[in-house]
């Protein structure tokens, strides 16, 4: 896969000006967007819409845990929108893993992706929630898990991607948010990784928000992702 086919821009704006402004300062050097709840709420599917009609594939993070029926009819409106990728969440185990694998079959284009642990969380986070193990034990195990359901893929982070990749064999799609340019801070992610970490540890595409989107000179910031890939 060439890099620029491996970057998921997040599209994390409270408004369709700011969306678009971004997808226009990066025009063809951007071919895949992340639309997340903040945009969606704030603006409605026509942002998506655009984007699919401008020829660039969505990658909607709806972030699903509900019962298997209501997650079914959200994979089903999101494939109707024609996004390519949509999120569900495996800590809601294989009952609703499987609704959205079965509800995504009617668009073909659409993979359907699990989340593991959130990249912010720590050990310390899952201790208090009553989950015990290690964060890399967890996001093995509900890797594992979503493959049963038929998941196409997993969202990790970067340290967690040779662990997911191990777990899951070659042909898993590996999505990885909480990336960070090297030299920059990793922020609120605690398991970040630059670009070419994750890749290498065997992610097949990455996520970058703010690192692009809020960079002084987006296009130039994306280039830096991609150099960093390609390096
Ligand atoms: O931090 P950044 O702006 O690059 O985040 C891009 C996307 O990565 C966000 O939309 C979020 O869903 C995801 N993310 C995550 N875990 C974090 C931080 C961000 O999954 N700790």
């Amino acid at each position: 896969m060439e890099p620029t086919d491996q970057i998921i821009v997040a599209l994390d704006c409270d408004n369709r000006a700011a969306a678009d402004a971004i997808v226009e300062r990066l025009g063809d050097e951007c071919r895949f967007y992340k639309v997340g709840l903040e945009l969606l709420t704030a603006v409605g599917p026509d942002v998506i819409e655009h984007l699919v009609a401008q020829g660039k594939e969505v990658f909607l993070d709806l972030k699903l845990f509900e019962i298997p029926n209501s997650v079914a009819g959200a994979v089903r409106a999101a494939g109707a929108l024609g996004v390519s990728m949509v999120t569900v969440h495996s800590m809601g185990g294989v009952g609703i893993m499987a609704a959205a694998v079965d509800a995504a079959r009617d668009f073909p284009h659409l993979r359907v992706l699990a989340l593991t642990v959130v990249t912010s969380m720590s050990d310390g986070d899952l201790a208090d929630i009553g989950v015990g193990g290690s964060t890399q034990e967890q996001v093995r195990r509900l890797a594992q898990l979503a493959a049963k359901a038929g998941c196409h893929g997993v969202i990790a982070s970067p340290q967690d991607a040779a662990a997911v990749r191990s777990a899951l064999g070659a042909d898993a799609l590996i999505v990885t948010p909480g990336v960070a340019l090297p030299g920059e801070s990793p922020g609120e992610h605690a398991r970040s990784g630059t670009p070419r970490a994750a890749i290498t540890a065997g992610a097949t595409h990455i996520v970058v928000g703010r690192s692009v989107t809020r960079a002084p000179d987006p296009a130039a910031a994306l280039r830096l992702v991609r150099a960093d890939l390609g390096s």
